[in-house]
């Protein structure tokens, strides 16, 4: 989700109104995924790196993040989502990760739409923790280092038991992945558009899944192999 501050600037608002105006548009987002049966919407609200940023921006954005969850964790459980939130929760003040926590707990059984926020997340910080798991196994006896698998090394990250995501959303105009889901992006349609972030409603998403059905996607193979995969089978044939 990027281009809030860019958002902000446009209106000569400060950087924390286009955090707030993109709060909004997450609103939208998940109930324009919910109605559209989307199984899993997975949104990156801070990666690793955004520690980087001014003290006063950080903090406004885990204000916000505490608000918004207290602010929509009924909502959310009264639509049957369920929240996730991935990351390295060590960094965060402690009555964020007590809302998080909660939240978790409240939403775990609902069946809708699994709603995943990475929030102090990066894709190598993901990666290496799953190294260093594997790694402990090994060390202590229980696997062989001949014997890991790129299943085992899955197995180990955040979103295991999760599907690997079929579309990744960029918006804000810059063609990056920005250390996201590195592992499970391997065969994920990429786009990217120009549409600031506030702005990205239901129509943006429509534009974006128009184009992924517009793809072909092969994991490998020719497409003559998958045109034939996707062809009806005769009958009796
Ligand atoms: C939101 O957009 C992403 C967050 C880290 C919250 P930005 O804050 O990166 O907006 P721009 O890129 O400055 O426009
Ligand atoms: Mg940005």
């Amino acid at each position: 989700m990027d281009g809030n501050g860019r958002w902000a600037q446009q209106r000569g608002l400060p950087r924390i109104a286009g955090h707030r105006a993109g709060v909004e548009a997450v609103r939208g987002l998940v109930k324009a995924c919910a109605a559209r049966g989307i199984e899993v919407l997975t949104l990156f609200a801070f990666s690793s790196e955004n520690w980087r940023r001014p003290k006063t921006e950080v903090r406004l954005l885990m204000e916000l993040f505490i608000s918004a969850l207290r602010q929509e964790v009924r909502k959310l459980h009264e639509n049957n989502v369920r929240l996730r939130i991935i990351g390295e929760r060590g960094q965060f003040p402690a009555s964020l990760a007590a809302a998080i926590a909660e939240a978790e707990a409240l939403t775990r059984n609902n069946s809708g739409l699994t709603l995943v926020i990475a929030a102090s997340y990066g894709g190598r910080w993901d990666i290496t923790r799953a190294v260093r798991r594997l790694a402990e196994k090994a060390a202590s006896g229980a696997l062989s280092p001949a014997d890991i698998s790129e299943r085992m090394v899955a197995d180990e990250l955040c979103l295991h038991d999760l599907p690997e995501p079929d579309l990744f959303i960029r918006s804000g105009g810059e063609q990056r992945v920005s250390n996201y889901l590195l592992w499970q992006l391997a065969y994920t349609e990429l786009y990217f558009t120009d549409c600031l972030w506030p702005d990205f409603d239901e129509r943006q998403l429509e534009l974006a899944l128009a184009s992924y059905a517009r793809r072909q996607r092969r994991f490998g193979r020719t497409g003559e192999q998958v045109g034939a995969m996707l062809r009806p089978q005769r009958a009796g044939g």
